[in-house]
């Protein structure tokens, strides 16, 4: 186990159980979750299946119970995994914790269409809480649209005094974000990276500046990325070398990793743009204008 980083943000290289067992007890304000979801995706040449769907859980429930002693009295703990497993984890933790919300990840297409079934278009996320009666959710921070009162102007006439209604409501537990596409800015080369946008909702609503925010399972470091964004302290823990680098980039915590420069990866549209813009050669007319020539 390594741990790069300073006093605010700390990359953790390493396998999870062992990394949350360092962390101290109730110490942190916000954990996000999102582990291998045991359906045979490829971490970087690592294949994310367990012999058996026994072997799956009983792994994920202990890191669920490390995750529920590391998180503080006030603290909420938001978990993702598989459709099929998500029903499994409900019963486990909600004999630990309050199980707030039950939110569904909603995207607009998978890259693959099915043709016989319907095809998955959602994750399931749990909100659950440590104390229903103290808990930290800004519900100002993540307001969103009410468009019976922005769009419909409608107003509410059973009150004593007609009043129209809202412009803007708490979001409700289907969440929209698109997923992270090959062309995206925010993109990183990692086979279930989650939107900045998903994270930025978690961490505005159920974090306070200079809280620690920490993330088992870190991938491409989003959760630490936005932590970072938004003032928050950080703990990314990954085990994977290709990921621990993405972070180490992503939060500006080094340079170069074993001797190698860290660099996010030009992707395929980008060296063509690169090629582009070297064939294109600019020829300075004797009249002092500028004129464009592709080669
Ligand atoms: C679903 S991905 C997380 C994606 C992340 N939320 C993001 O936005 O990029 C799960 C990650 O857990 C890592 N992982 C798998 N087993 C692990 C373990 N035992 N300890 C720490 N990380 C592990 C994988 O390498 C993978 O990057």
């Amino acid at each position: 186990m390594e741990i790069f980083g300073n006093d605010r943000h700390k990359i953790i290289h390493g396998d999870a159980l062992h990394a949350l067992s360092q962390v101290p007890d109730n110490s942190v304000a916000l954990i996000f979750a999102d582990p291998p979801y045991n359906i045979g995706k490829n971490f970087n040449g690592h294949k994310d299946k367990w012999a058996t769907e026994e072997e799956y859980l009983n792994w994920c429930y202990k890191w669920l119970d490390l995750c529920v002693q590391k998180l503080s009295p006030t603290g909420s703990f938001y978990v993702m995994t598989a459709t099929q497993f998500m029903p499994f984890f409900d019963i486990y933790l909600r004999k630990k914790l309050d199980i707030l919300s039950r939110i569904v990840w909603s995207y607009d297409s998978s890259g693959v269409q099915a043709k016989k079934y319907y095809g998955s278009m959602y994750e399931p996320i749990l909100f659950c809480v440590k104390d229903k009666d103290n808990y930290t959710f800004n519900a100002d921070d993540i307001l969103v649209e009410a468009k019976t009162g922005s769009k419909r102007k409608l107003i509410d006439y059973r009150k004593a005094v007609p009043t129209v209604y809202n412009s803007e409501k708490v979001p409700g537990n289907v969440w929209e974000f698109a997923r992270v596409r090959y062309r995206m800015d925010e993109y990183e080369n990692h086979p279930t990276q989650k939107p900045i946008a998903l994270l930025e909702r978690i961490i505005r609503a159920s974090s306070n500046e200079g809280d620690l925010v920490l993330d088992p399972f870190s991938g491409t470091f989003t959760t630490c990325f936005v932590a970072k964004e938004l003032g928050r302290n950080s703990i990314g823990i990954e085990l994977q070398d290709e990921y621990v680098k993405i972070g180490l980039r992503r939060l500006h915590l080094a340079k170069e990793f074993k001797g190698e420069i860290l660099q996010k990866e030009i992707r395929t549209f980008e060296t063509e743009k690169l090629e582009t813009a070297t064939n294109l050669k600019l020829f300075e007319e004797p009249h002092g204008k500028y004129i464009h020539s592709k080669h």
